[in-house]
């Protein structure tokens, strides 16, 4: 699809094509942690990285999901300005590496992500909340799902809307313990399991991707600023992803009643991310299935991205060259 006219006759701005510049950079910079079996540098790199391409985009724009609050992290805080202060307001969602523990191992599907939406538009979880119960389908199965129906129900009706029986589904599912009884559930039915170490965001767009028919629902618990880069992207998709927020335990569960947190609420993709104007970005990494990953070459370096708009729907795979010695890239 074409991308739109404004009404002026010039074309809109795409801030999603500035972003995946920023995720390059961070993927540039984590990349060469791989394998290398430390976290801490692997994050590092990325959000250094990060936070100095981010100051090059124009836009105005506040960290509402970042890497923590102001005093554990030196960057890329939540409430922190970034951008050149010129362009629209945004609120910034950024990941510099979701699958952080597989990119320090050398597994295959880390990815550097980003996302904006207009300022206000994205949920900002309570503190105290660290992770999400979530469903995540694509463009046919988003009416159709219901977080607080039966696993057995949604795969159903998923299978209905696809014209498909449910073991031809596959439903892809972080490996956890927590996850024993979803597991459970979803071979009783017969759908087909894949089990991914880390990245939840990476498996929710996949499931999402009309063109890409490897996954068709991701299930289960993961992290709450996860949900929230998942929902920016999924409503650049036409997808759904369905949230409910997960107390590690009796102790967090009474803390977060206690402080008024209604534990039942269903957020759905709109109540994550209520902008227009979505854009989101994510470069491979360590090689995966959606992405591949950086490759390091004596004159430079390859990546690979996938950027999107919501307003548009236009979803853009970008394999980029690199040279060393430019400006911006001067890595060596
Ligand atoms: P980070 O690499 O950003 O730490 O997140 C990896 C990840 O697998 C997410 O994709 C997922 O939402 C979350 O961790 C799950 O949390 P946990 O590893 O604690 O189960």
């Amino acid at each position: 699809m074409e991308e739109r006219f404004a009404p002026s006759g010039t074309r809109e701005r795409n801030l999603a094509m500035e972003l995946v510049r920023v995720t390059e950079a961070a993927a540039l910079s984590a990349g060469r942690w791989m394998g290398k079996g430390n976290k801490e540098m692997v994050d590092q790199a990325a959000v250094d990285a990060m936070r100095n391409a981010l100051d090059g985009v124009d836009m105005n724009g506040v960290v509402v999901i970042g890497e923590g609050e102001k005093d554990e992290a030196p960057m890329l805080y939540i409430g922190e300005q970034v951008g050149n202060g010129n362009g629209p307001e945004v609120d910034v969602a950024v990941d510099p590496v979701d699958g952080t523990r597989l990119l320090s191992l050398g597994l295959p599907g880390s990815l550097a992500v980003v996302a904006t939406s207009e300022r206000g538009t994205m949920y900002s979880a309570p503190p105290g909340v660290y992770y999400m119960e979530k469903i995540a389908v694509g463009p046919a199965g988003r009416n159709v799902i219901d977080i607080n129906a039966p696993i057995a129900v949604n795969l159903d009706r998923i299978a209905r809307a696809r014209d498909a029986r449910i073991d031809d589904l596959t439903v892809v599912i972080l490996d956890r313990p927590r996850h024993q009884e979803i597991i459970r559930q979803v071979r009783e039915v017969g759908a087909r399991i894949r089990l991914i170490g880390d990245g939840d965001v990476a498996a929710a767009i996949q499931a999402a991707m009309e063109d890409y028919r490897g996954v068709d629902m991701l299930l289960g618990i993961g992290g709450a600023p996860e949900a929230v880069l998942a929902a920016a992207a999924l409503k650049c998709l036409g997808g759904e992803i369905q949230c409910k927020i997960w107390p590690r335990n009796e102790q967090e569960r009474e803390k977060l009643k206690a402080d008024g947190v209604d534990l039942d609420q269903v957020f759905r993709t709109d109540d994550l991310v209520s902008g227009d104007e979505v854009c989101f970005a994510a470069t491979g990494i360590s090689s995966g299935e959606l992405l591949d990953g950086v490759q390091y070459h004596g004159w430079g370096a390859r990546t690979s991205s996938i950027m999107m708009r919501s307003r548009s729907g236009t979803v853009r795979y970008i394999q980029a060259r690199h040279r060393w010695r430019k400006p911006g890239f001067d890595q060596r």
